[in-house]
């Protein structure tokens, strides 16, 4: 890997650096390092496969429709990261260290995509809105998922590779046995969003509860007030003169206390 392939051999060669030479001398100084173009299967396809890269490379070219990024150590995509790949077809991301996609990452790529592999990467949660629009098969496979409602809704969204939806396993989840199982088989059972609602659910319970206890103390309290104006009207009768009256009072005061 000492210098670009292309230059090495095609200029001591002159017909060869004829059809290529405007290819090769006025691009090729621009491409980043560890990237080559080629015409694959009549697709123009761009390799920077194993590049060290760190980041998505600027001065892609711009008809590009398949470019392999991947076995590199990116960790972040931006928003707009290939607004200007318009024919963008195949994307291999897989392989790096992707650890957090921007909402507007694959921007600009809704129309053309059809393949997206972001497996073997580090991807532990991802907003769904990230392939609102997307409508490539997407392999997530190899990847720290956390099992919740935000996966539950991406995959929802996005339409997997066939043959990879057992890929997608939790790393991490509220449920301990759910650790190491594939996520699309949970979500058969289980609906991970409505474990949410329940929660919720039982929120409103307490607050309701919390409000009848309130009104049953206030009853309470009231009928102990009555109680005591009931004894006062009593003690009152008491003092009246008339004995048998007293009497027959007196054991409507014990069944009312
Ligand atoms: C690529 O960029 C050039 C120069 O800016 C432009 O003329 C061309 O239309 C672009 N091609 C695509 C496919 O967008
Ligand atoms: C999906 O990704 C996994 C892990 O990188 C890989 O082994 C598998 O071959 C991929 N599947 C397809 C159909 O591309």
């Amino acid at each position: 890997m000492s210098k670009t392939p292309g230059l090495h051999v095609v200029v001591p060669w002159i017909p060869n650096a004829l059809v290529l030479g405007p290819f090769c001398f006025h691009s090729a100084t621009t491409f980043p390092k560890g990237c080559y173009p080629s015409t694959e299967d009549g697709f123009k396809t761009f390799r920077c496969s194993k590049a060290q890269l760190t980041v998505i490379p600027r001065d892609i070219p711009n008809d590009t429709n398949k470019l392999y990024l991947d076995y590199n150590h990116i960790s972040f995509l931006p928003n707009d990261a290939f607004q200007n790949l318009p024919l963008l077809v195949e994307l291999d991301l897989s392989h790096n260290a992707i650890s957090r996609v921007e909402v507007g990452a694959f921007r600009g790529l809704s129309e053309s995509l059809h393949a997206l592999d972001l497996s073997s990467n580090k991807l532990v949660s991802v907003n769904k809105d990230v392939f609102s629009a997307l409508k490539a098969k997407a392999n997530l496979s190899s990847n720290p998922w956390l099992c919740d409602c935000t996966l539950q809704q991406l995959v929802e969204r996005v339409e997997l590779v066939a043959g990879t939806s057992d890929g997608i396993i939790c790393d991490a989840s509220a449920r301990k046995e759910h650790i190491g199982k594939p996520f699309l088989q949970l979500v058969g059972d289980i609906d991970f969003c409505n474990i949410y609602k329940k929660t919720t659910d039982i929120a409103m319970l307490v607050t309701m509860f919390g409000w009848f206890a309130m009104v049953i103390s206030y009853l309470i309290y009231y009928v102990r007030q009555n109680q005591e104006d009931a004894r006062r009207h009593l003690e009152y009768l008491k003092s009246l003169p008339s004995k048998q009256k007293k009497s027959e009072e007196s054991s409507t005061i014990s069944t009312v206390v």
